[in-house]
């Protein structure tokens, strides 16, 4: 899947962006990357812009927040119709009953870790998540390069995936374009958010449909 970030959307002009990488080969899912100014160093948009852009958008929204106290917030974020709705393991204080809490209110729950958070010590958490957001830049901004270190954090999901011991979607976000989405496909990863790759390029839909085939070629060649 590739959902693209609209971080790298113009933000006076939502509701086209949005349409930009819809179609039939287009977005997967829309990732929307909420920030507070206090986990993050960066301040982006809230509930009410969320609700805007569910009213507005057909695509599965996939909300990705970089707050902090998502017990007390995220919640909301599932009511208002995301799909899936991720909060960052570093901030939660009971990411267990968050992600009940999330699935209750009909939303997919999603858990992120930051680059330099370790994987292992949520596995028992991650048995009650439907995503693993594994980030692969420092949560915050767009447009930063790829830390292909993470990607041993993928490979180690992905196992236990396929093993039968966690039952969700990984999924990859920060720096993922033409010059590393491979890499990221090859260690397992079944989502991918792309914010600038898309966003800057001169047509998005076209984007979003190069980087699938890249992942589509790839999966091609290890059949
Ligand atoms: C960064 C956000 C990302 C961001 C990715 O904190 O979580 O979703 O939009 O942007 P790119 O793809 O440009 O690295
Ligand atoms: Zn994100």
């Amino acid at each position: 899947m590739i959902a693209p970030s609209i971080l790298s959307a113009d933000f006076a002009r939502l509701a086209d962006e949005m349409a930009a990488v819809q179609g039939e080969r287009g977005a997967d899912w829309l990732h929307v990357d909420v920030m507070d100014g206090h986990f993050v160093p960066n301040l982006t948009l809230g509930l009410p812009v969320v609700q805007s852009l569910l009213a507005t958008t057909a695509l599965p929204v996939d909300c990705h927040l970089m707050i902090e106290k998502p017990d007390r917030w995220a919640v909301g974020y599932a009511e208002a119709g995301s799909h899936n709705v991720t909060v960052h393991v570093e901030a939660a204080e009971d990411p267990v009953m968050l992600a009940k809490n999330l699935r209750a209110a009909g939303a997919k729950a999603g858990l992120a870790i930051k680059p330099h958070t370790p994987l292992d010590p949520y596995l028992d958490v991650l048995k009650h998540y439907d995503t693993l957001l594994v980030m692969s830049v420092e949560p915050g901004f767009g447009g930063q390069a790829f830390m292909a270190d993470v990607l041993g954090k993928v490979r180690r999901a992905r196992r236990l995936v396929d093993a039968g011991h966690l039952n969700l979607v990984v999924e990859i976000d920060g720096g993922i374009n033409a010059d590393t989405i491979e890499q990221a496909a090859e260690a397992g990863v079944d989502c991918f958010v792309a914010g600038s790759a898309v966003y800057a390029a001169e047509n998005p839909a076209q984007a979003v449909e190069g980087l699938r085939r890249q992942v589509e070629a790839l999966s091609i060649r290890a059949r």
